[in-house]
C-alpha cells in the first residue's frame, strides 16, 4: 500500500516512541527533514498528527518530546478484590449529603447551617487569637483542654432536684460527635453487640455502629420520641444494654420529647440495666425552646451525652464533648484516644473563646426567630407548590424538614430528576436502620438562597406530578 511521506515519518517516529522513555526529546524538525528526505511542512504535518494522538508534546522555544503520560494504560486493581473479600452485605446507603453538586444548584441536602447562620466575626477573631498562643504550637491532653471540659461540663447544667453538676473531668472532648458516636458504639456495645437506635435516625450514627459491627435494633419513632412500652420490648427480645437517641430536634424529623416521656424512656432503660446515649446536636438550633437534657439530672452514671459545636461555631471547628461517668468513662476515653489521640488544640482554643464571648449569648439568641423564618417559608413554598409532599411533623428546632412523599414515589428517582432540574435534595432511605416504611425526603432549611425555597419547592412539585 502506498504510504505519503508524511505517514511514513509518523511510522518510523511511533517506533521511536515506543521503546523511548517519557520526557524524551525527539531529533529536531531540521533533523528529521534531512533523515526522512522530506520538506518542513512534511515533518510539520507528521509532528501534528503525533500531537493530535496525545504521543508528544511541544514546548515552544524548548523542543518536542515524548509525552509523559502518553496512552496511559487502563489502571489494573484486579488484585484488591482478592485481597479485600466480598463487601459487608447491609452496609448502609450513604445518602450524600456531603456530595458536591453543579454550580447554581439548589442545595437543600447538606446537613450544615449556611455562614450567615454561623457566629462569623466571633470565630475569625477567636481563631487569630488562638493562632497566635501556645495552641498553635502544643499539644492537648487526651480528655481535653481543661477549661473546654469545664465549660461542657457547666454547660450540661446543674439537676434542679439535687443540685448535682456534672464534673469538669467527666466531659472529654471530640473532634465533632461523629467520632465520638464510633467511640461510644465500641465502648458501650462493642462487635456482634446489640443497640437499640430509633428510625428514622441519623445517617452517621448507622454508619458508625455498622463500621463498629454493632447489631441495630430499630425502635419506630414520631415527633414526640418512642412509645416505652416498644423500647421495653425491643430490650427484653434483643438482650440490648444501650439505646441510641436524640430526645432534642432530632435530625430528621425536629420533634422533641416531653418530660413525661423521658422519665418513662430512663424507667424501661433502668429495668433493662441500660445506657441512654443522648446525642445532643441540635441544641443551639432550637425553634421552640430546648428541653433541658436528660443527662442534666443522671445520678446513675446511665447516660452518656454527645454535644457538638460543630454546626454551631463553624463546621470548621470541630469540637465536641462525650459527658460520661464511671467505667464508662475510661472506656471511652481509652477508644477516642486510639483513634484520634487528642483534638488539636488551636480549634479547641478557638472554641472555648468563641463560647465564653459576650457574643455568643448574643448571637444564640438571634438564632431562633432567623430558623423560624427560614423554615416557615420552606413549608409554606412546599405547602404551595409540593403539596402532595407532607411534613411529617413541623420541626421545632435542627436545620431540617423530614418529608413523607406519595405512596409509589421513589425517594431515589425523585432525588435524581430534581438534580437534573437544579434541585439537591437527600432520599430518605439512609436515615433507616431497615427497610424504609414508606418514601422520604430530608430538606435542610437553613442552607444557602432561602430565597430560592419556591423554585425550590416548584422542582419538587413539578417532579413528584410528572412521576
Ligand atoms: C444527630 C447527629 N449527631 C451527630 C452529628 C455529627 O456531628 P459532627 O458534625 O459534630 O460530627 C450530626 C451531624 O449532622 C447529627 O445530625
Amino acid at each position: 500500500m502506498h504510504q505519503s511521506s508524511t505517514e511514513r515519518i509518523v511510522a518510523a517516529l511511533e517506533r521511536w516512541i515506543a521503546t523511548a522513555p517519557p520526557g524524551a526529546r525527539l531529533p529536531s524538525s531540521r533533523a528529521l527533514a534531512a533523515a526522512h528526505g522530506a520538506g518542513p511542512v512534511t515533518v510539520q504535518r507528521a509532528m501534528h498528527a503525533l500531537t493530535e494522538r496525545g504521543l508528544i508534546e511541544s514546548r515552544p522555544g524548548v523542543g518536542t518530546f515524548v509525552r509523559r503520560s502518553a496512552a496511559p494504560a487502563p489502571a489494573d486493581y484486579s488484585w484488591q478484590t482478592g485481597a479485600l473479600g466480598p463487601a459487608q452485605p447491609g452496609d448502609p446507603v450513604l445518602p450524600h449529603t456531603q456530595r458536591a453538586v453543579a454550580p447554581g444548584t439548589i442545595e437543600l441536602h447538606s446537613g450544615y447551617p449556611a455562614p450567615e447562620l454561623l457566629p462569623a466575626a466571633l470565630v475569625r477573631a477567636a481563631a487569630g487569637r488562638a493562632a497566635r498562643s501556645r495552641s498553635a504550637l502544643t499539644r492537648a491532653p487526651a480528655a481535653g483542654l481543661p477549661e473546654l471540659q469545664d465549660w461542657f461540663a457547666a454547660e450540661l447544667g446543674t439537676d434542679p432536684a439535687s443540685g448535682a453538676t456534672h464534673a469538669a473531668r467527666e466531659a472529654l472532648i471530640v473532634p465533632g460527635s461523629q467520632a465520638a458516636l464510633s467511640s461510644v458504639f465500641r465502648s458501650l456495645v462493642g462487635r456482634g453487640g446489640a443497640l437499640v437506635i430509633e428510625s428514622p435516625s441519623y445517617w452517621g450514627a448507622l454508619l458508625a455502629a455498622q463500621q463498629v459491627g454493632v447489631r441495630l435494633v430499630p425502635l419506630p419513632v414520631g415527633a414526640a420520641g418512642p412509645d416505652p412500652a416498644e423500647l421495653d420490648r425491643a430490650l427484653r427480645e434483643s438482650g440490648a444494654r444501650a439505646f441510641y437517641a436524640q430526645p432534642t430536634f432530632a435530625n430528621p424529623i425536629g420533634g422533641q420529647w416531653g418530660p413525661e416521656r423521658g422519665r418513662a424512656v430512663l424507667d424501661v432503660l433502668r429495668t433493662h440495666g441500660a445506657f441512654l446515649i443522648e446525642d445532643d446536636w441540635a441544641r443551639d438550633f432550637g425553634i421552640a425552646p430546648p428541653a433541658p437534657p436528660l443527662a442534666r439530672a443522671d445520678a446513675e452514671g446511665r447516660i452518656v451525652y454527645i454535644r457538638s459545636l460543630t454546626k454551631s461555631l463553624s463546621p470548621a471547628i470541630r469540637v465536641g464533648a462525650v459527658i460520661a461517668r464511671g467505667p464508662a468513662r475510661e472506656r471511652i476515653l481509652a477508644a477516642l484516644l486510639a483513634e484520634t489521640m487528642y483534638v488539636s488544640p488551636l480549634l479547641q482554643a478557638t472554641a472555648l473563646d468563641v463560647v465564653t464571648s459576650a457574643g455568643w449569648r448574643t448571637h444564640l439568641r438571634s438564632l431562633p426567630e432567623k430558623l423560624r423564618e427560614r423554615r416557615d417559608a420552606l413549608l409554606d413554598a412546599l405547602a404551595s407548590h409540593a403539596p402532595s409532599a407532607l411534613p411529617v411533623a413541623v420541626p421545632q428546632g435542627g436545620l431540617n424538614i423530614w418529608l413523607r412523599l406519595p405512596d409509589g414515589a421513589e425517594a431515589a428517582a425523585v432525588v435524581r430528576d430534581c438534580e437534573a432540574r437544579g434541585l439537591a435534595l437527600a432520599a430518605g432511605e439512609a436515615w433507616f436502620p431497615a427497610e424504609p416504611p414508606g418514601p422520604h425526603l430530608r430538606l435542610n432549611f437553613a442552607g444557602p438562597e432561602p430565597e430560592r425555597f419556591a423554585d425550590a419547592a416548584g422542582i419538587l412539585g413539578a417532579v413528584l406530578a410528572a412521576g
